[in-house]
């Protein structure tokens, strides 16, 4: 990105509106979320929308960027601006990376396919997610060399663990993210008041039923349970019976006879994670990649020396997005500790709550050595499919760019500390 980037954008949209076009999907970020739960089903809006509890960490992670205000400079020399960042030994095009995020199919039938290319267009990495809709090598391989990474949720079953490292690998992804924060689903009010998981319905499995390993579990599982008696016949049941066999592997008409869908996701269930985990089981992972292993979730220091102990590449704070733990810590407010305790050893990336270009500045500014865009792809994706998913990027690096020049800087490394005044 040079002097143009923002302007480009600015000028690509203001010149369509003497057109009279105004943008596809909208710019403000308000509008962007009403625009996407039009387009959404009442449960896939919950599902992307909702956090834990009364949803006070969600709010917590906003407010937190009110805390920091960015000072503006006036007289330097910021005619090209350098928005590159090096990482697990890559220079990258921007700062950013979209977060892993599960069930993209609830947003549009792009779902990770679009994302990836969305982002693939602009150099920005996508984390695809372990819950996610589409299998990882049809991603990898729509998106053409360009850089992925896996986010892998650690199932209680190591030998399916190791199978999806295995494909992540193999599917050329280039870093591990490891989520620590999920080993049970969070309290979600939204989702319980629609009685609504997807995983329960077949839906963001598909890491799972394109797995050998898994497959092998499902099947194992139908050979021990055959004599069960099959649960009572309802409409509901019969659509949910519907919904998992179209997105079990297999035609239709095969999977509504077969006890495979169900097995799946019964499987599925059982096996999700591992709350057992702790640090010594790192040593593990490590034993069988040598991908970079990245921590996401961790808000203690102490956990952040843990990471250090332990001889992991890089760590994510996050309290993924505010969906776990109702009243837990900003995730913003825990980042400056912790690029503290980290001090410049491995990378620190950030997530949560980051939802326009000067969010990702402040990021940066307390430290984060790269921002994750969760909700507002997703938002751009159930509003225009993939360019949906595009132009809300394309509309957070131009803000960036923007940013960067009004408040003096040319490089990322001039974005400090000092950048900032208290809120
Ligand atoms: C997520 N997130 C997530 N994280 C992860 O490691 N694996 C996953 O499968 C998912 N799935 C997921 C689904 C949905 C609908 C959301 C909103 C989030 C968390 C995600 O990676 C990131 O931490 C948050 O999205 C950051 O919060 P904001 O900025 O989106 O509010």
């Amino acid at each position: 990105m040079t002097e143009s980037a923002g302007r480009a954008r600015q000028s690509e949209i203001y010149l369509d509106g003497v057109l009279g076009r105004i943008p596809r999907v909208p710019v403000s970020y308000p509008r962007l979320v009403k625009a996407a739960k039009r387009a959404m089903s009442k449960e896939a809006f919950a599902y992307v929308a909702g956090s834990a509890g009364l949803e006070t960490t969600a709010s917590a992670n906003r407010r937190a960027f009110g805390r920091h205000r960015i000072v503006p400079r006036v007289l330097k020399d910021v005619g090209t601006r350098d928005p590159t960042v090096e990482l697990f030994g890559t220079r990258r095009s921007t700062p950013l990376y979209l977060a892993p995020i599960g069930v993209l199919d609830l947003a549009h039938a792009d779902a990770d396919t679009g994302a990836a290319r969305a982002g693939a267009g602009l150099g920005i990495p996508v984390a695809l997610s372990t819950q996610a809709s589409t299998p990882m090598e049809r991603v990898t391989s729509a998106i053409r060399g360009a850089e992925a990474w896996y986010q892998l949720y650690w199932s209680s079953s190591r030998e399916l663990t190791e199978s999806l490292v295995r494909r992540a690998e193999a599917s050329g992804c280039e870093a591990l993210l490891v989520t620590l924060d999920t080993h049970l689903l969070g309290w979600r009010p939204r989702d319980l008041d629609l009685g609504f998981l997807p995983f329960a319905r077949g839906r963001g499995i598909a890491q799972y039923t394109s797995d050998p390993v898994f497959m092998r579990l499902v099947n194992g599982r139908i050979a021990a349970t055959q004599a069960r008696p099959r649960p009572k016949v309802t409409p509901q049941a019969v659509r949910t019976l519907v919904e998992m066999s179209s997105r079990t592997p297999g035609s239709l008409a095969h999977n509504l006879r077969s006890p495979v869908p169900r097995a799946a996701v019964e499987t599925f269930l059982d096996l999700f994670a591992d709350p057992t985990l702790t640090w010594p089981d790192l040593t593990w992972l490590r034993s069988i990649t040598n991908l970079p292993i990245v921590l996401k979730g961790v808000l203690h220091p102490d956990d952040a020396r843990g990471a250090l102990d332990s001889g992991v590449d890089g760590i994510i704070v996050s309290n993924h997005g505010g969906r776990q733990v109702d009243g837990a810590v900003a995730a913003l407010d825990a980042l400056p500790n912790i690029v503290d305790v980290v001090s410049g050893r491995i990378p620190v990336l950030f997530d949560s709550g980051v939802r326009s270009g000067a969010d990702v500045f402040v990021a940066l500014a307390l430290g984060a050595s790269a921002v994750g865009i969760g909700r507002p792809y997703v938002y751009g994706l159930a509003a225009g499919g993939e360019a949906g998913a595009r132009d809300v990027l394309r509309n957070i690096l131009a803000e960036f760019d923007i940013t960067m020049a009004l408040a003096g800087c040319t490089t990322i490394a001039e974005i400090t500390r000092d950048t900032l005044a208290p809120g």
